[in-house]
């Protein structure tokens, strides 16, 4: 149920057609914030949006500075300056050892879920300060606090989310802007799915899975709730004097 902790607040949320940008959207529309809802995938991005009353939805590439330009504007047009951005748009890239990446997979990575942050915060920065104020939560992961032979450009894309969210907060705090990033380990979303699938067969897919498990103490995947918790609390005035920070959200997974 909701206690209304957002309520009349104007979000923004990328990556909202699925998973994690999903949940945290849903969350936030339930505590009463009012929605700009931004996604590649316009059905996935309209299926979230039935889920938030009164929610703007805007079609686009999250690495694209005019797509990220034009939901910015719509945004600040229809439901006034945003104050609170979570920006969960995000790929994983082909799970391959550094030397053998492509290039032009190694860019893409980067391109959403670096230069993607980046765009989204250059845009609704300055919406929060005409609100006198603002909060935002980028999505890293664990994979940008500890290195992946795997997932490489993945790894060093989310390690550089997580400076991105540092130096955003120096730079903005003295104007009441906190930015923080949240760091999932591995969660239940299309996302993880997508990454077993690979592994191959039924009992290669169990096996994998088993892994993975195990490099959670807590003996779980999480859940796309409890991130979107996590990121509500950080866009929360209960969150008030946290800026800067990166939070594992992972099960004990790096403890
Ligand atoms: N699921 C996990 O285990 C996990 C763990 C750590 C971090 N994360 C991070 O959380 C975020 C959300 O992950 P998820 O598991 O929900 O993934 P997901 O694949 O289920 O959802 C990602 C969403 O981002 C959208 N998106 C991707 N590229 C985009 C682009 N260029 N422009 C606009 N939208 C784009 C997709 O359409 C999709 O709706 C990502 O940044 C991911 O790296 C996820």
């Amino acid at each position: 149920m909701s206690d209304g902790r957002f309520a009349g607040r104007v979000a923004a949320v990328t990556g909202v057609a699925s998973g994690l940008g999903r949940a945290t959207a849903l969350a936030l529309a339930r505590e009463g914030a009012r929605l700009l809802l931004f996604d590649r995938d316009a059905a996935g991005l309209a299926q979230t949006g039935a889920g938030c009353a009164g929610a703007v939805l805007v079609p686009g590439d999250a690495a694209s500075a005019a797509d990220v330009a034009r939901a910015a504007a719509e945004a600040e047009a229809r439901l006034g300056p945003v104050e609170l951005l979570a920006t969960a748009a995000g790929i994983l890239g082909p799970a391959v050892p550094a030397i053998e990446a492509e290039e032009a997979d190694w860019d893409r990575v980067f391109a959403v879920n670096v230069k993607g942050t980046w765009l989204a915060a250059r845009a609704f920065i300055p919406q929060m300060r005409k609100a006198g104020g603002g909060a935002m939560v980028a999505f890293a992961s664990t994979a940008g606090l500890a290195g992946s032979a795997v997932l490489p450009a993945y790894s060093a894309s989310k390690g550089a989310v997580v400076l991105l969210t540092r130096s955003l907060a120096l730079a903005h705090a003295a104007e009441g802007i906190r930015v923080n990033c949240v760091c999932p380990g591995a969660i239940e979303t299309p996302m993880l799915e997508a990454t077993f699938a690979a592994a191959g067969d039924v009992a290669a897919r169990a096996a994998r899975e088993a892994v993975w498990i195990a490099r959670h103490p807590l003996g779980r995947f999480g859940r796309p709730e409890e991130v979107a918790e996590s990121v509500l609390f950080l866009l929360s005035d209960a969150a008030g004097f946290i800026t800067g920070a990166a939070l594992p959200v992972d099960g004990g997974r790096l403890a």
